[in-house]
């Protein structure tokens, strides 16, 4: 089998990581995400896995996790609107559009820079209604490529955090000012989140690349009054996470009274 050779740079890389964290799960009994695609790809990928030291079995469960939160908050959406657009923003190389599997009537667009969208070409099979935008979320460009004429769900997982504040702000007004309505899904971490996991990164990819912690949810309302948050939940009290360990579940009962390590990471979803 001929390797994908993968050289990313910077914050690309960190889609290795997340895909590497799916992968690993995927081999775990119980596997949270079950996502063998991922299994699949890390095979076929000439890599230095080795790099991501702060990964392993301990806490890819938690990137499952949230994949999975991202996935559920998906698939509600489209049992409601049969006919849609789903966009993924920052869509790394994760296979959501495989594990939903969206009928006839949606068509899906993941959308990265270039490097990142290359290597999904040469890892992913094309298929109908699906389309990949190379580009970075912060220029104007992908959005008029993108139909506004069905109901939209924009799901930015593991993204935000990577851009500026002001960057993240106007991505968001170019959006609602896009599609005129819609639901935007993404994850943030407080300001003790982007600390902790800089730390990680600078383990795992040698730099430390967060810039943006979100930990309410009226920021946004006053970046762009037509944005209602609907829902903003901590990352550590999902659903989601009913199936870890009794050691982890405690720990999560734990640490509910206390915000600051609590919302290290935060699920929000938005109407506009
Ligand atoms: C942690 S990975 C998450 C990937 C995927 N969403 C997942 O959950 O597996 C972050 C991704 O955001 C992408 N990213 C960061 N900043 C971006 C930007 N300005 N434009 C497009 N993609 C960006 C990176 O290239 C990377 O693929």
């Amino acid at each position: 089998m001929t390797q994908v050779k993968v050289r990313l740079d910077k914050a690309m890389e960190t889609s290795m990581i997340t895909l590497y964290a799916k992968a690993i799960d995927a081999r775990m009994n119980p596997t949270i995400l079950g996502d063998q695609m991922a299994l699949r790809a890390i095979e076929k990928i000439d890599y230095d896995f080795s790099r991501l030291k702060a990964m392993n079995e301990r806490l890819a469960p938690n990137a499952a996790c949230r994949s999975r939160h991202f996935d559920d908050w998906t698939r509600e959406f489209l049992a409601a609107h049969e006919r849609a657009v789903v966009v993924h923003l920052g869509a790394g190389l994760d296979t959501r559009v495989w594990r939903v599997d969206p009928g006839p009537g949606v068509t899906w667009y993941d959308v990265d820079y270039p490097d990142v969208i290359d290597v999904r070409g040469k890892l992913f099979p094309a298929r109908d209604n699906y389309h990949m935008i190379a580009s970075s979320v912060t220029s104007e460009d992908w959005l008029a490529r993108i139909p506004t004429d069905l109901p939209v769900l924009v799901v930015a997982e593991g993204l935000t955090m990577y851009l500026r504040p002001a960057q993240g702000h106007e991505l968001f007004r170019h959006m609602v000012d896009h599609f005129g309505h819609g639901t935007i899904a993404f994850d943030a971490h407080n300001r003790l989140g982007v600390r902790l996991v800089n730390i990680m990164l600078k383990r795992s990819v040698g730099t430390a690349l967060l810039h943006w912690p979100i930990s309410d949810h009226r920021e946004l309302e006053r970046v762009d009054p037509r944005l209602h948050c609907v829902d903003a939940v901590s990352a550590l009290l999902t659903s989601s996470r009913r199936s870890l360990s009794l050691g982890t579940r405690l720990f999560t009962h734990l640490i509910k009274p206390f915000p600051g390590i609590r919302d290290l990471g935060i699920y929000f979803r938005y109407t506009f």
